[in-house]
């Protein structure tokens, strides 16, 4: 079922970076009185990334794909796609300013791609039609999002943010991606953000009824499509909003499916998935391909085993795909690194984090230096004249 030339086309290599700061759900509950079991056990999360002033999804987006680049060089790559829910411009791709970053190659197309959280998947399965066409070339995939709900919000517990990389390419080392899809698209209003909001609106109990909705739609197409048997899979691969939204998810499959849908059966495919997702929080475009780092990052050897994806994007757009795992994959991975940018963050107390959130830059062409809080290679150092100001250290 491999698709493409040769020995298939997928990930090739996978990198993610967080922000400067995190905030634990204990220090949220003390503020709001929550009880803790709700955000620990209810909603499965025990922290949340923090953006500093001067980060942005184009910093996270750099520091992500900037050890890619090391490792591989960038003479192959002729393509970027960056996939966001929290654009910065409404005009220019966000990986532009990532491109200039990293100094990549002047022949290259690079474009930003955007249906909520699902956008990286469409941007994955892009690059493998590009790839496919011409197996020389390298596409670089960027997930990147800061997830910002309203200040005392129920979705407050459920924002982080953080973006992976991917280099896509012919012979990949990870991740060779399959080629049945199962594709679902409902025109639902279950979590949305106008041009003119920089906080999400969301129905919560929608959202998680319009995600199920989806996977059972998707999984249905799949089957339709000749895809693997449930119980050929290894594990699966769920977007994250929260990790206790994977359980209800699998649990869903499971019994669509007619499978035993146990405690047991459950935390067996997804176990490993959630430890990144658990403590940056929602990622959106970034979060199901958070969940296989951390699958990779810690399962026993997976060579050869089939994964599934589940790719859900609010409003809604969903995909469930399966990737065959690489023999010889764990001597590619960042284990190590991975570890390194979730401990490096310095916890927030509440109003420190009450007054980054409430923080935006005014809107009337000045210069708007940013206070230097970020200690990564990348920063978004000022507003000037309507402009974004990047700098690497
Ligand atoms: N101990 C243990 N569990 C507890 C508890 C306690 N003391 N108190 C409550 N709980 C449990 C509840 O029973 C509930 O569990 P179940 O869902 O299994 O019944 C869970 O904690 C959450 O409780 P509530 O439903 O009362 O929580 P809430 O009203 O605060 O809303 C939420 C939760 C809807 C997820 C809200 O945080 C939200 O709106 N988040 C943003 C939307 C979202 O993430 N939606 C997910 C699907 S959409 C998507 O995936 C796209 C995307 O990225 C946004």
């Amino acid at each position: 079922m491999a698709s493409g030339p040769g020995k298939g086309i997928g990930i090739h290599d996978l990198s993610f970076a967080t922000t400067e700061f995190v905030l634990s759900h204990a220090a949220l509950a003390a503020y709001n009185g929550t009880e803790i079991g709700k955000y620990h056990l209810g909603i499965g999360q025990e922290s949340m990334s923090v953006p500093a002033a001067d980060e942005d999804i184009v910093t996270l987006a750099a520091a992500a794909a900037a050890p890619v680049i090391a490792r591989h060089g960038s003479e192959n790559i002729r393509t970027v796609v960056f996939a966001t829910e929290s654009s910065i411009d409404q005009a220019k791709a966000a990986g532009v300013y990532v491109h200039s970053l990293l100094g990549l190659p002047s022949a290259a197309r690079v474009v930003e791609l955007k249906q909520a959280c699902y956008g990286a998947t469409a941007g994955l399965q892009f690059a493998l039609g590009l790839v496919a066409r011409d197996p020389s070339q390298q596409v670089l995939v960027i997930a990147s999002d800061v997830s910002k709900y309203e200040l005392d919000s129920p979705g407050e517990a459920t924002q982080g943010a953080a973006a992976v990389a991917m280099l896509v390419g012919a012979d990949p080392a990870l991740v060779r991606i399959e080629g049945p899809s199962g594709l679902f698209t409902a025109d639902v209003m279950d979590f949305w953000r106008p041009n003119y909001r920089t906080e999400a609106l969301v129905d919560g109990q929608e959202s998680i009824h319009a995600y199920l909705q989806a996977v059972e739609g998707c999984w249905k197409d799949y089957s339709g499509q000749g895809g693997h048997a449930l119980e050929e899979f290894a594990a699966f691969c769920y977007h994250q909003p929260f990790t206790k939204m994977a359980y209800k998810a699998h649990r869903h499959l499971l019994e669509y499916c007619g499978h035993d849908s146990g405690k047991d059966a459950i935390e067996a495919a997804l176990g490993h998935t959630t430890a990144y997702n658990r403590v940056i929080g929602n990622s959106y475009t970034a979060s199901v391909y958070l969940a296989l780092a951390a699958l990779l990052d810690q399962a026993e050897d997976l060579s050869g085993r089939p994964v599934g994806f589940l790719s859900y994007g609010s409003g809604s757009v969903a995909e469930f795909f399966a990737g065959q795992v690489v023999p010889g994959y764990r001597a590619q991975l960042r284990t190590a690194e991975h570890r390194a940018v979730i401990e490096r963050r310095r916890p927030l107390d509440y109003a420190d984090y009450r007054e980054l959130h409430e923080r935006s830059f005014p809107t009337d062409g000045g210069g708007y230096p940013t206070p230097v809080q970020t200690s990564g290679d990348f920063r978004l150092a000022a507003l000037h004249g309507h402009k974004r100001i990047y700098q690497r250290r």
